[in-house]
């Protein structure tokens, strides 16, 4: 049986990605809701009936466990999900406690879409575990329709973060945390602009050793030779164009991985 991964667009390949890794004898079925991306502005009565229709899909398929590999979709949606299917339903959330953990008294900066920064879900684990108010949270709004263009490097892109990060004395910071699975696309440009002693971190690996454990407490660990299909807004990609595309995806977040 499968795992579905979701999210509204390419971002959720970094969880696949980072499971290709941790879990290499499963299969997949990775759903982008391209229909609909980007998420990170709509409401989130928009945002909780999309990803209802993408995990219904992805059980109609016999998926053995959802993992929503998108921050926006787990901070409106998570709640409402486990309620309603009976398989496991995992989501993703911005790594602040380990930035929080190991700190040593600098600040902490999360960009994530301004959905996740407004919801409860974020403001209540920052609550919990930054006891000092050590974190700073910072909206990228456009950052995943760069990702989305295939923009990754482009004189626009560094204006832009360059500008969102101006107010900021960023020597003040010991950790990037990237609370959109969008964001890691652009590690390459986050590392120009941050100091080199700053970390950049995020949840996917978080995400992905938690679905291992939840998969074997279950009994639903499997053997089978890895493989992927891929998904637009319930549409299979068959053509060799676009799979060639999602490859080359995979070769950025590969890259993005040893910065
Ligand atoms: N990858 C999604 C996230 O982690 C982006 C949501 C969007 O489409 O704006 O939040």
């Amino acid at each position: 049986m499968k795992i579905g991964i979701f999210d509204s667009g390419i971002g959720g390949l970094t969880v696949l990605h980072q499971a290709l890794r941790t879990l290499p004898n499963e299969e997949y079925l990775y759903y982008a809701d391209v229909d609909h991306v980007p998420y990170g502005e709509k409401t989130k009565d928009e945002i909780l009936r999309y990803v209802d229709g993408a995990v219904g899909f992805m059980v109609s398929k016999g998926v053995k466990a959802a993992v929503l590999a998108c921050n926006t979709a787990t901070s409106v949606a998570i709640g409402t999900l486990r309620k309603k299917f009976d398989i496991p339903i995992l989501g993703i959330e911005p790594a602040v406690k380990p930035a929080v953990e190991g700190c040593e008294g600098k600040r902490i900066m999360v960009v994530a879409t301004p959905v996740t920064v407004r919801e409860e879900k974020l403001k209540n684990l920052i609550v919990r575990v930054d006891g000092e108010h050590m974190v700073d949270l910072l909206p990228l709004p456009r950052l995943v329709a760069f990702a989305e263009k295939g923009e990754f490097r482009s004189p626009e892109l560094w204006n832009y973060l360059k500008t969102r990060f101006s107010e900021y004395d960023l020597s003040d910071y010991s950790f990037l945390v990237l609370g959109c699975t969008h964001f890691n696309f652009f590690k390459d440009t986050f590392r120009r602009i941050f100091p080199k002693c700053v970390r950049i971190i995020d949840g996917s690996a978080g995400t992905v050793n938690h679905l291992k454990e939840v998969l074997k407490e279950n009994g639903l660990l499997e053997h089978n030779p890895f493989s992927v299909e891929y998904y637009l807004s319930g549409r299979k990609v068959t053509d060799a164009a676009r799979l060639e595309r999602i490859r080359k995806l995979h070769d950025r977040l590969e890259q993005m991985l040893r910065l």
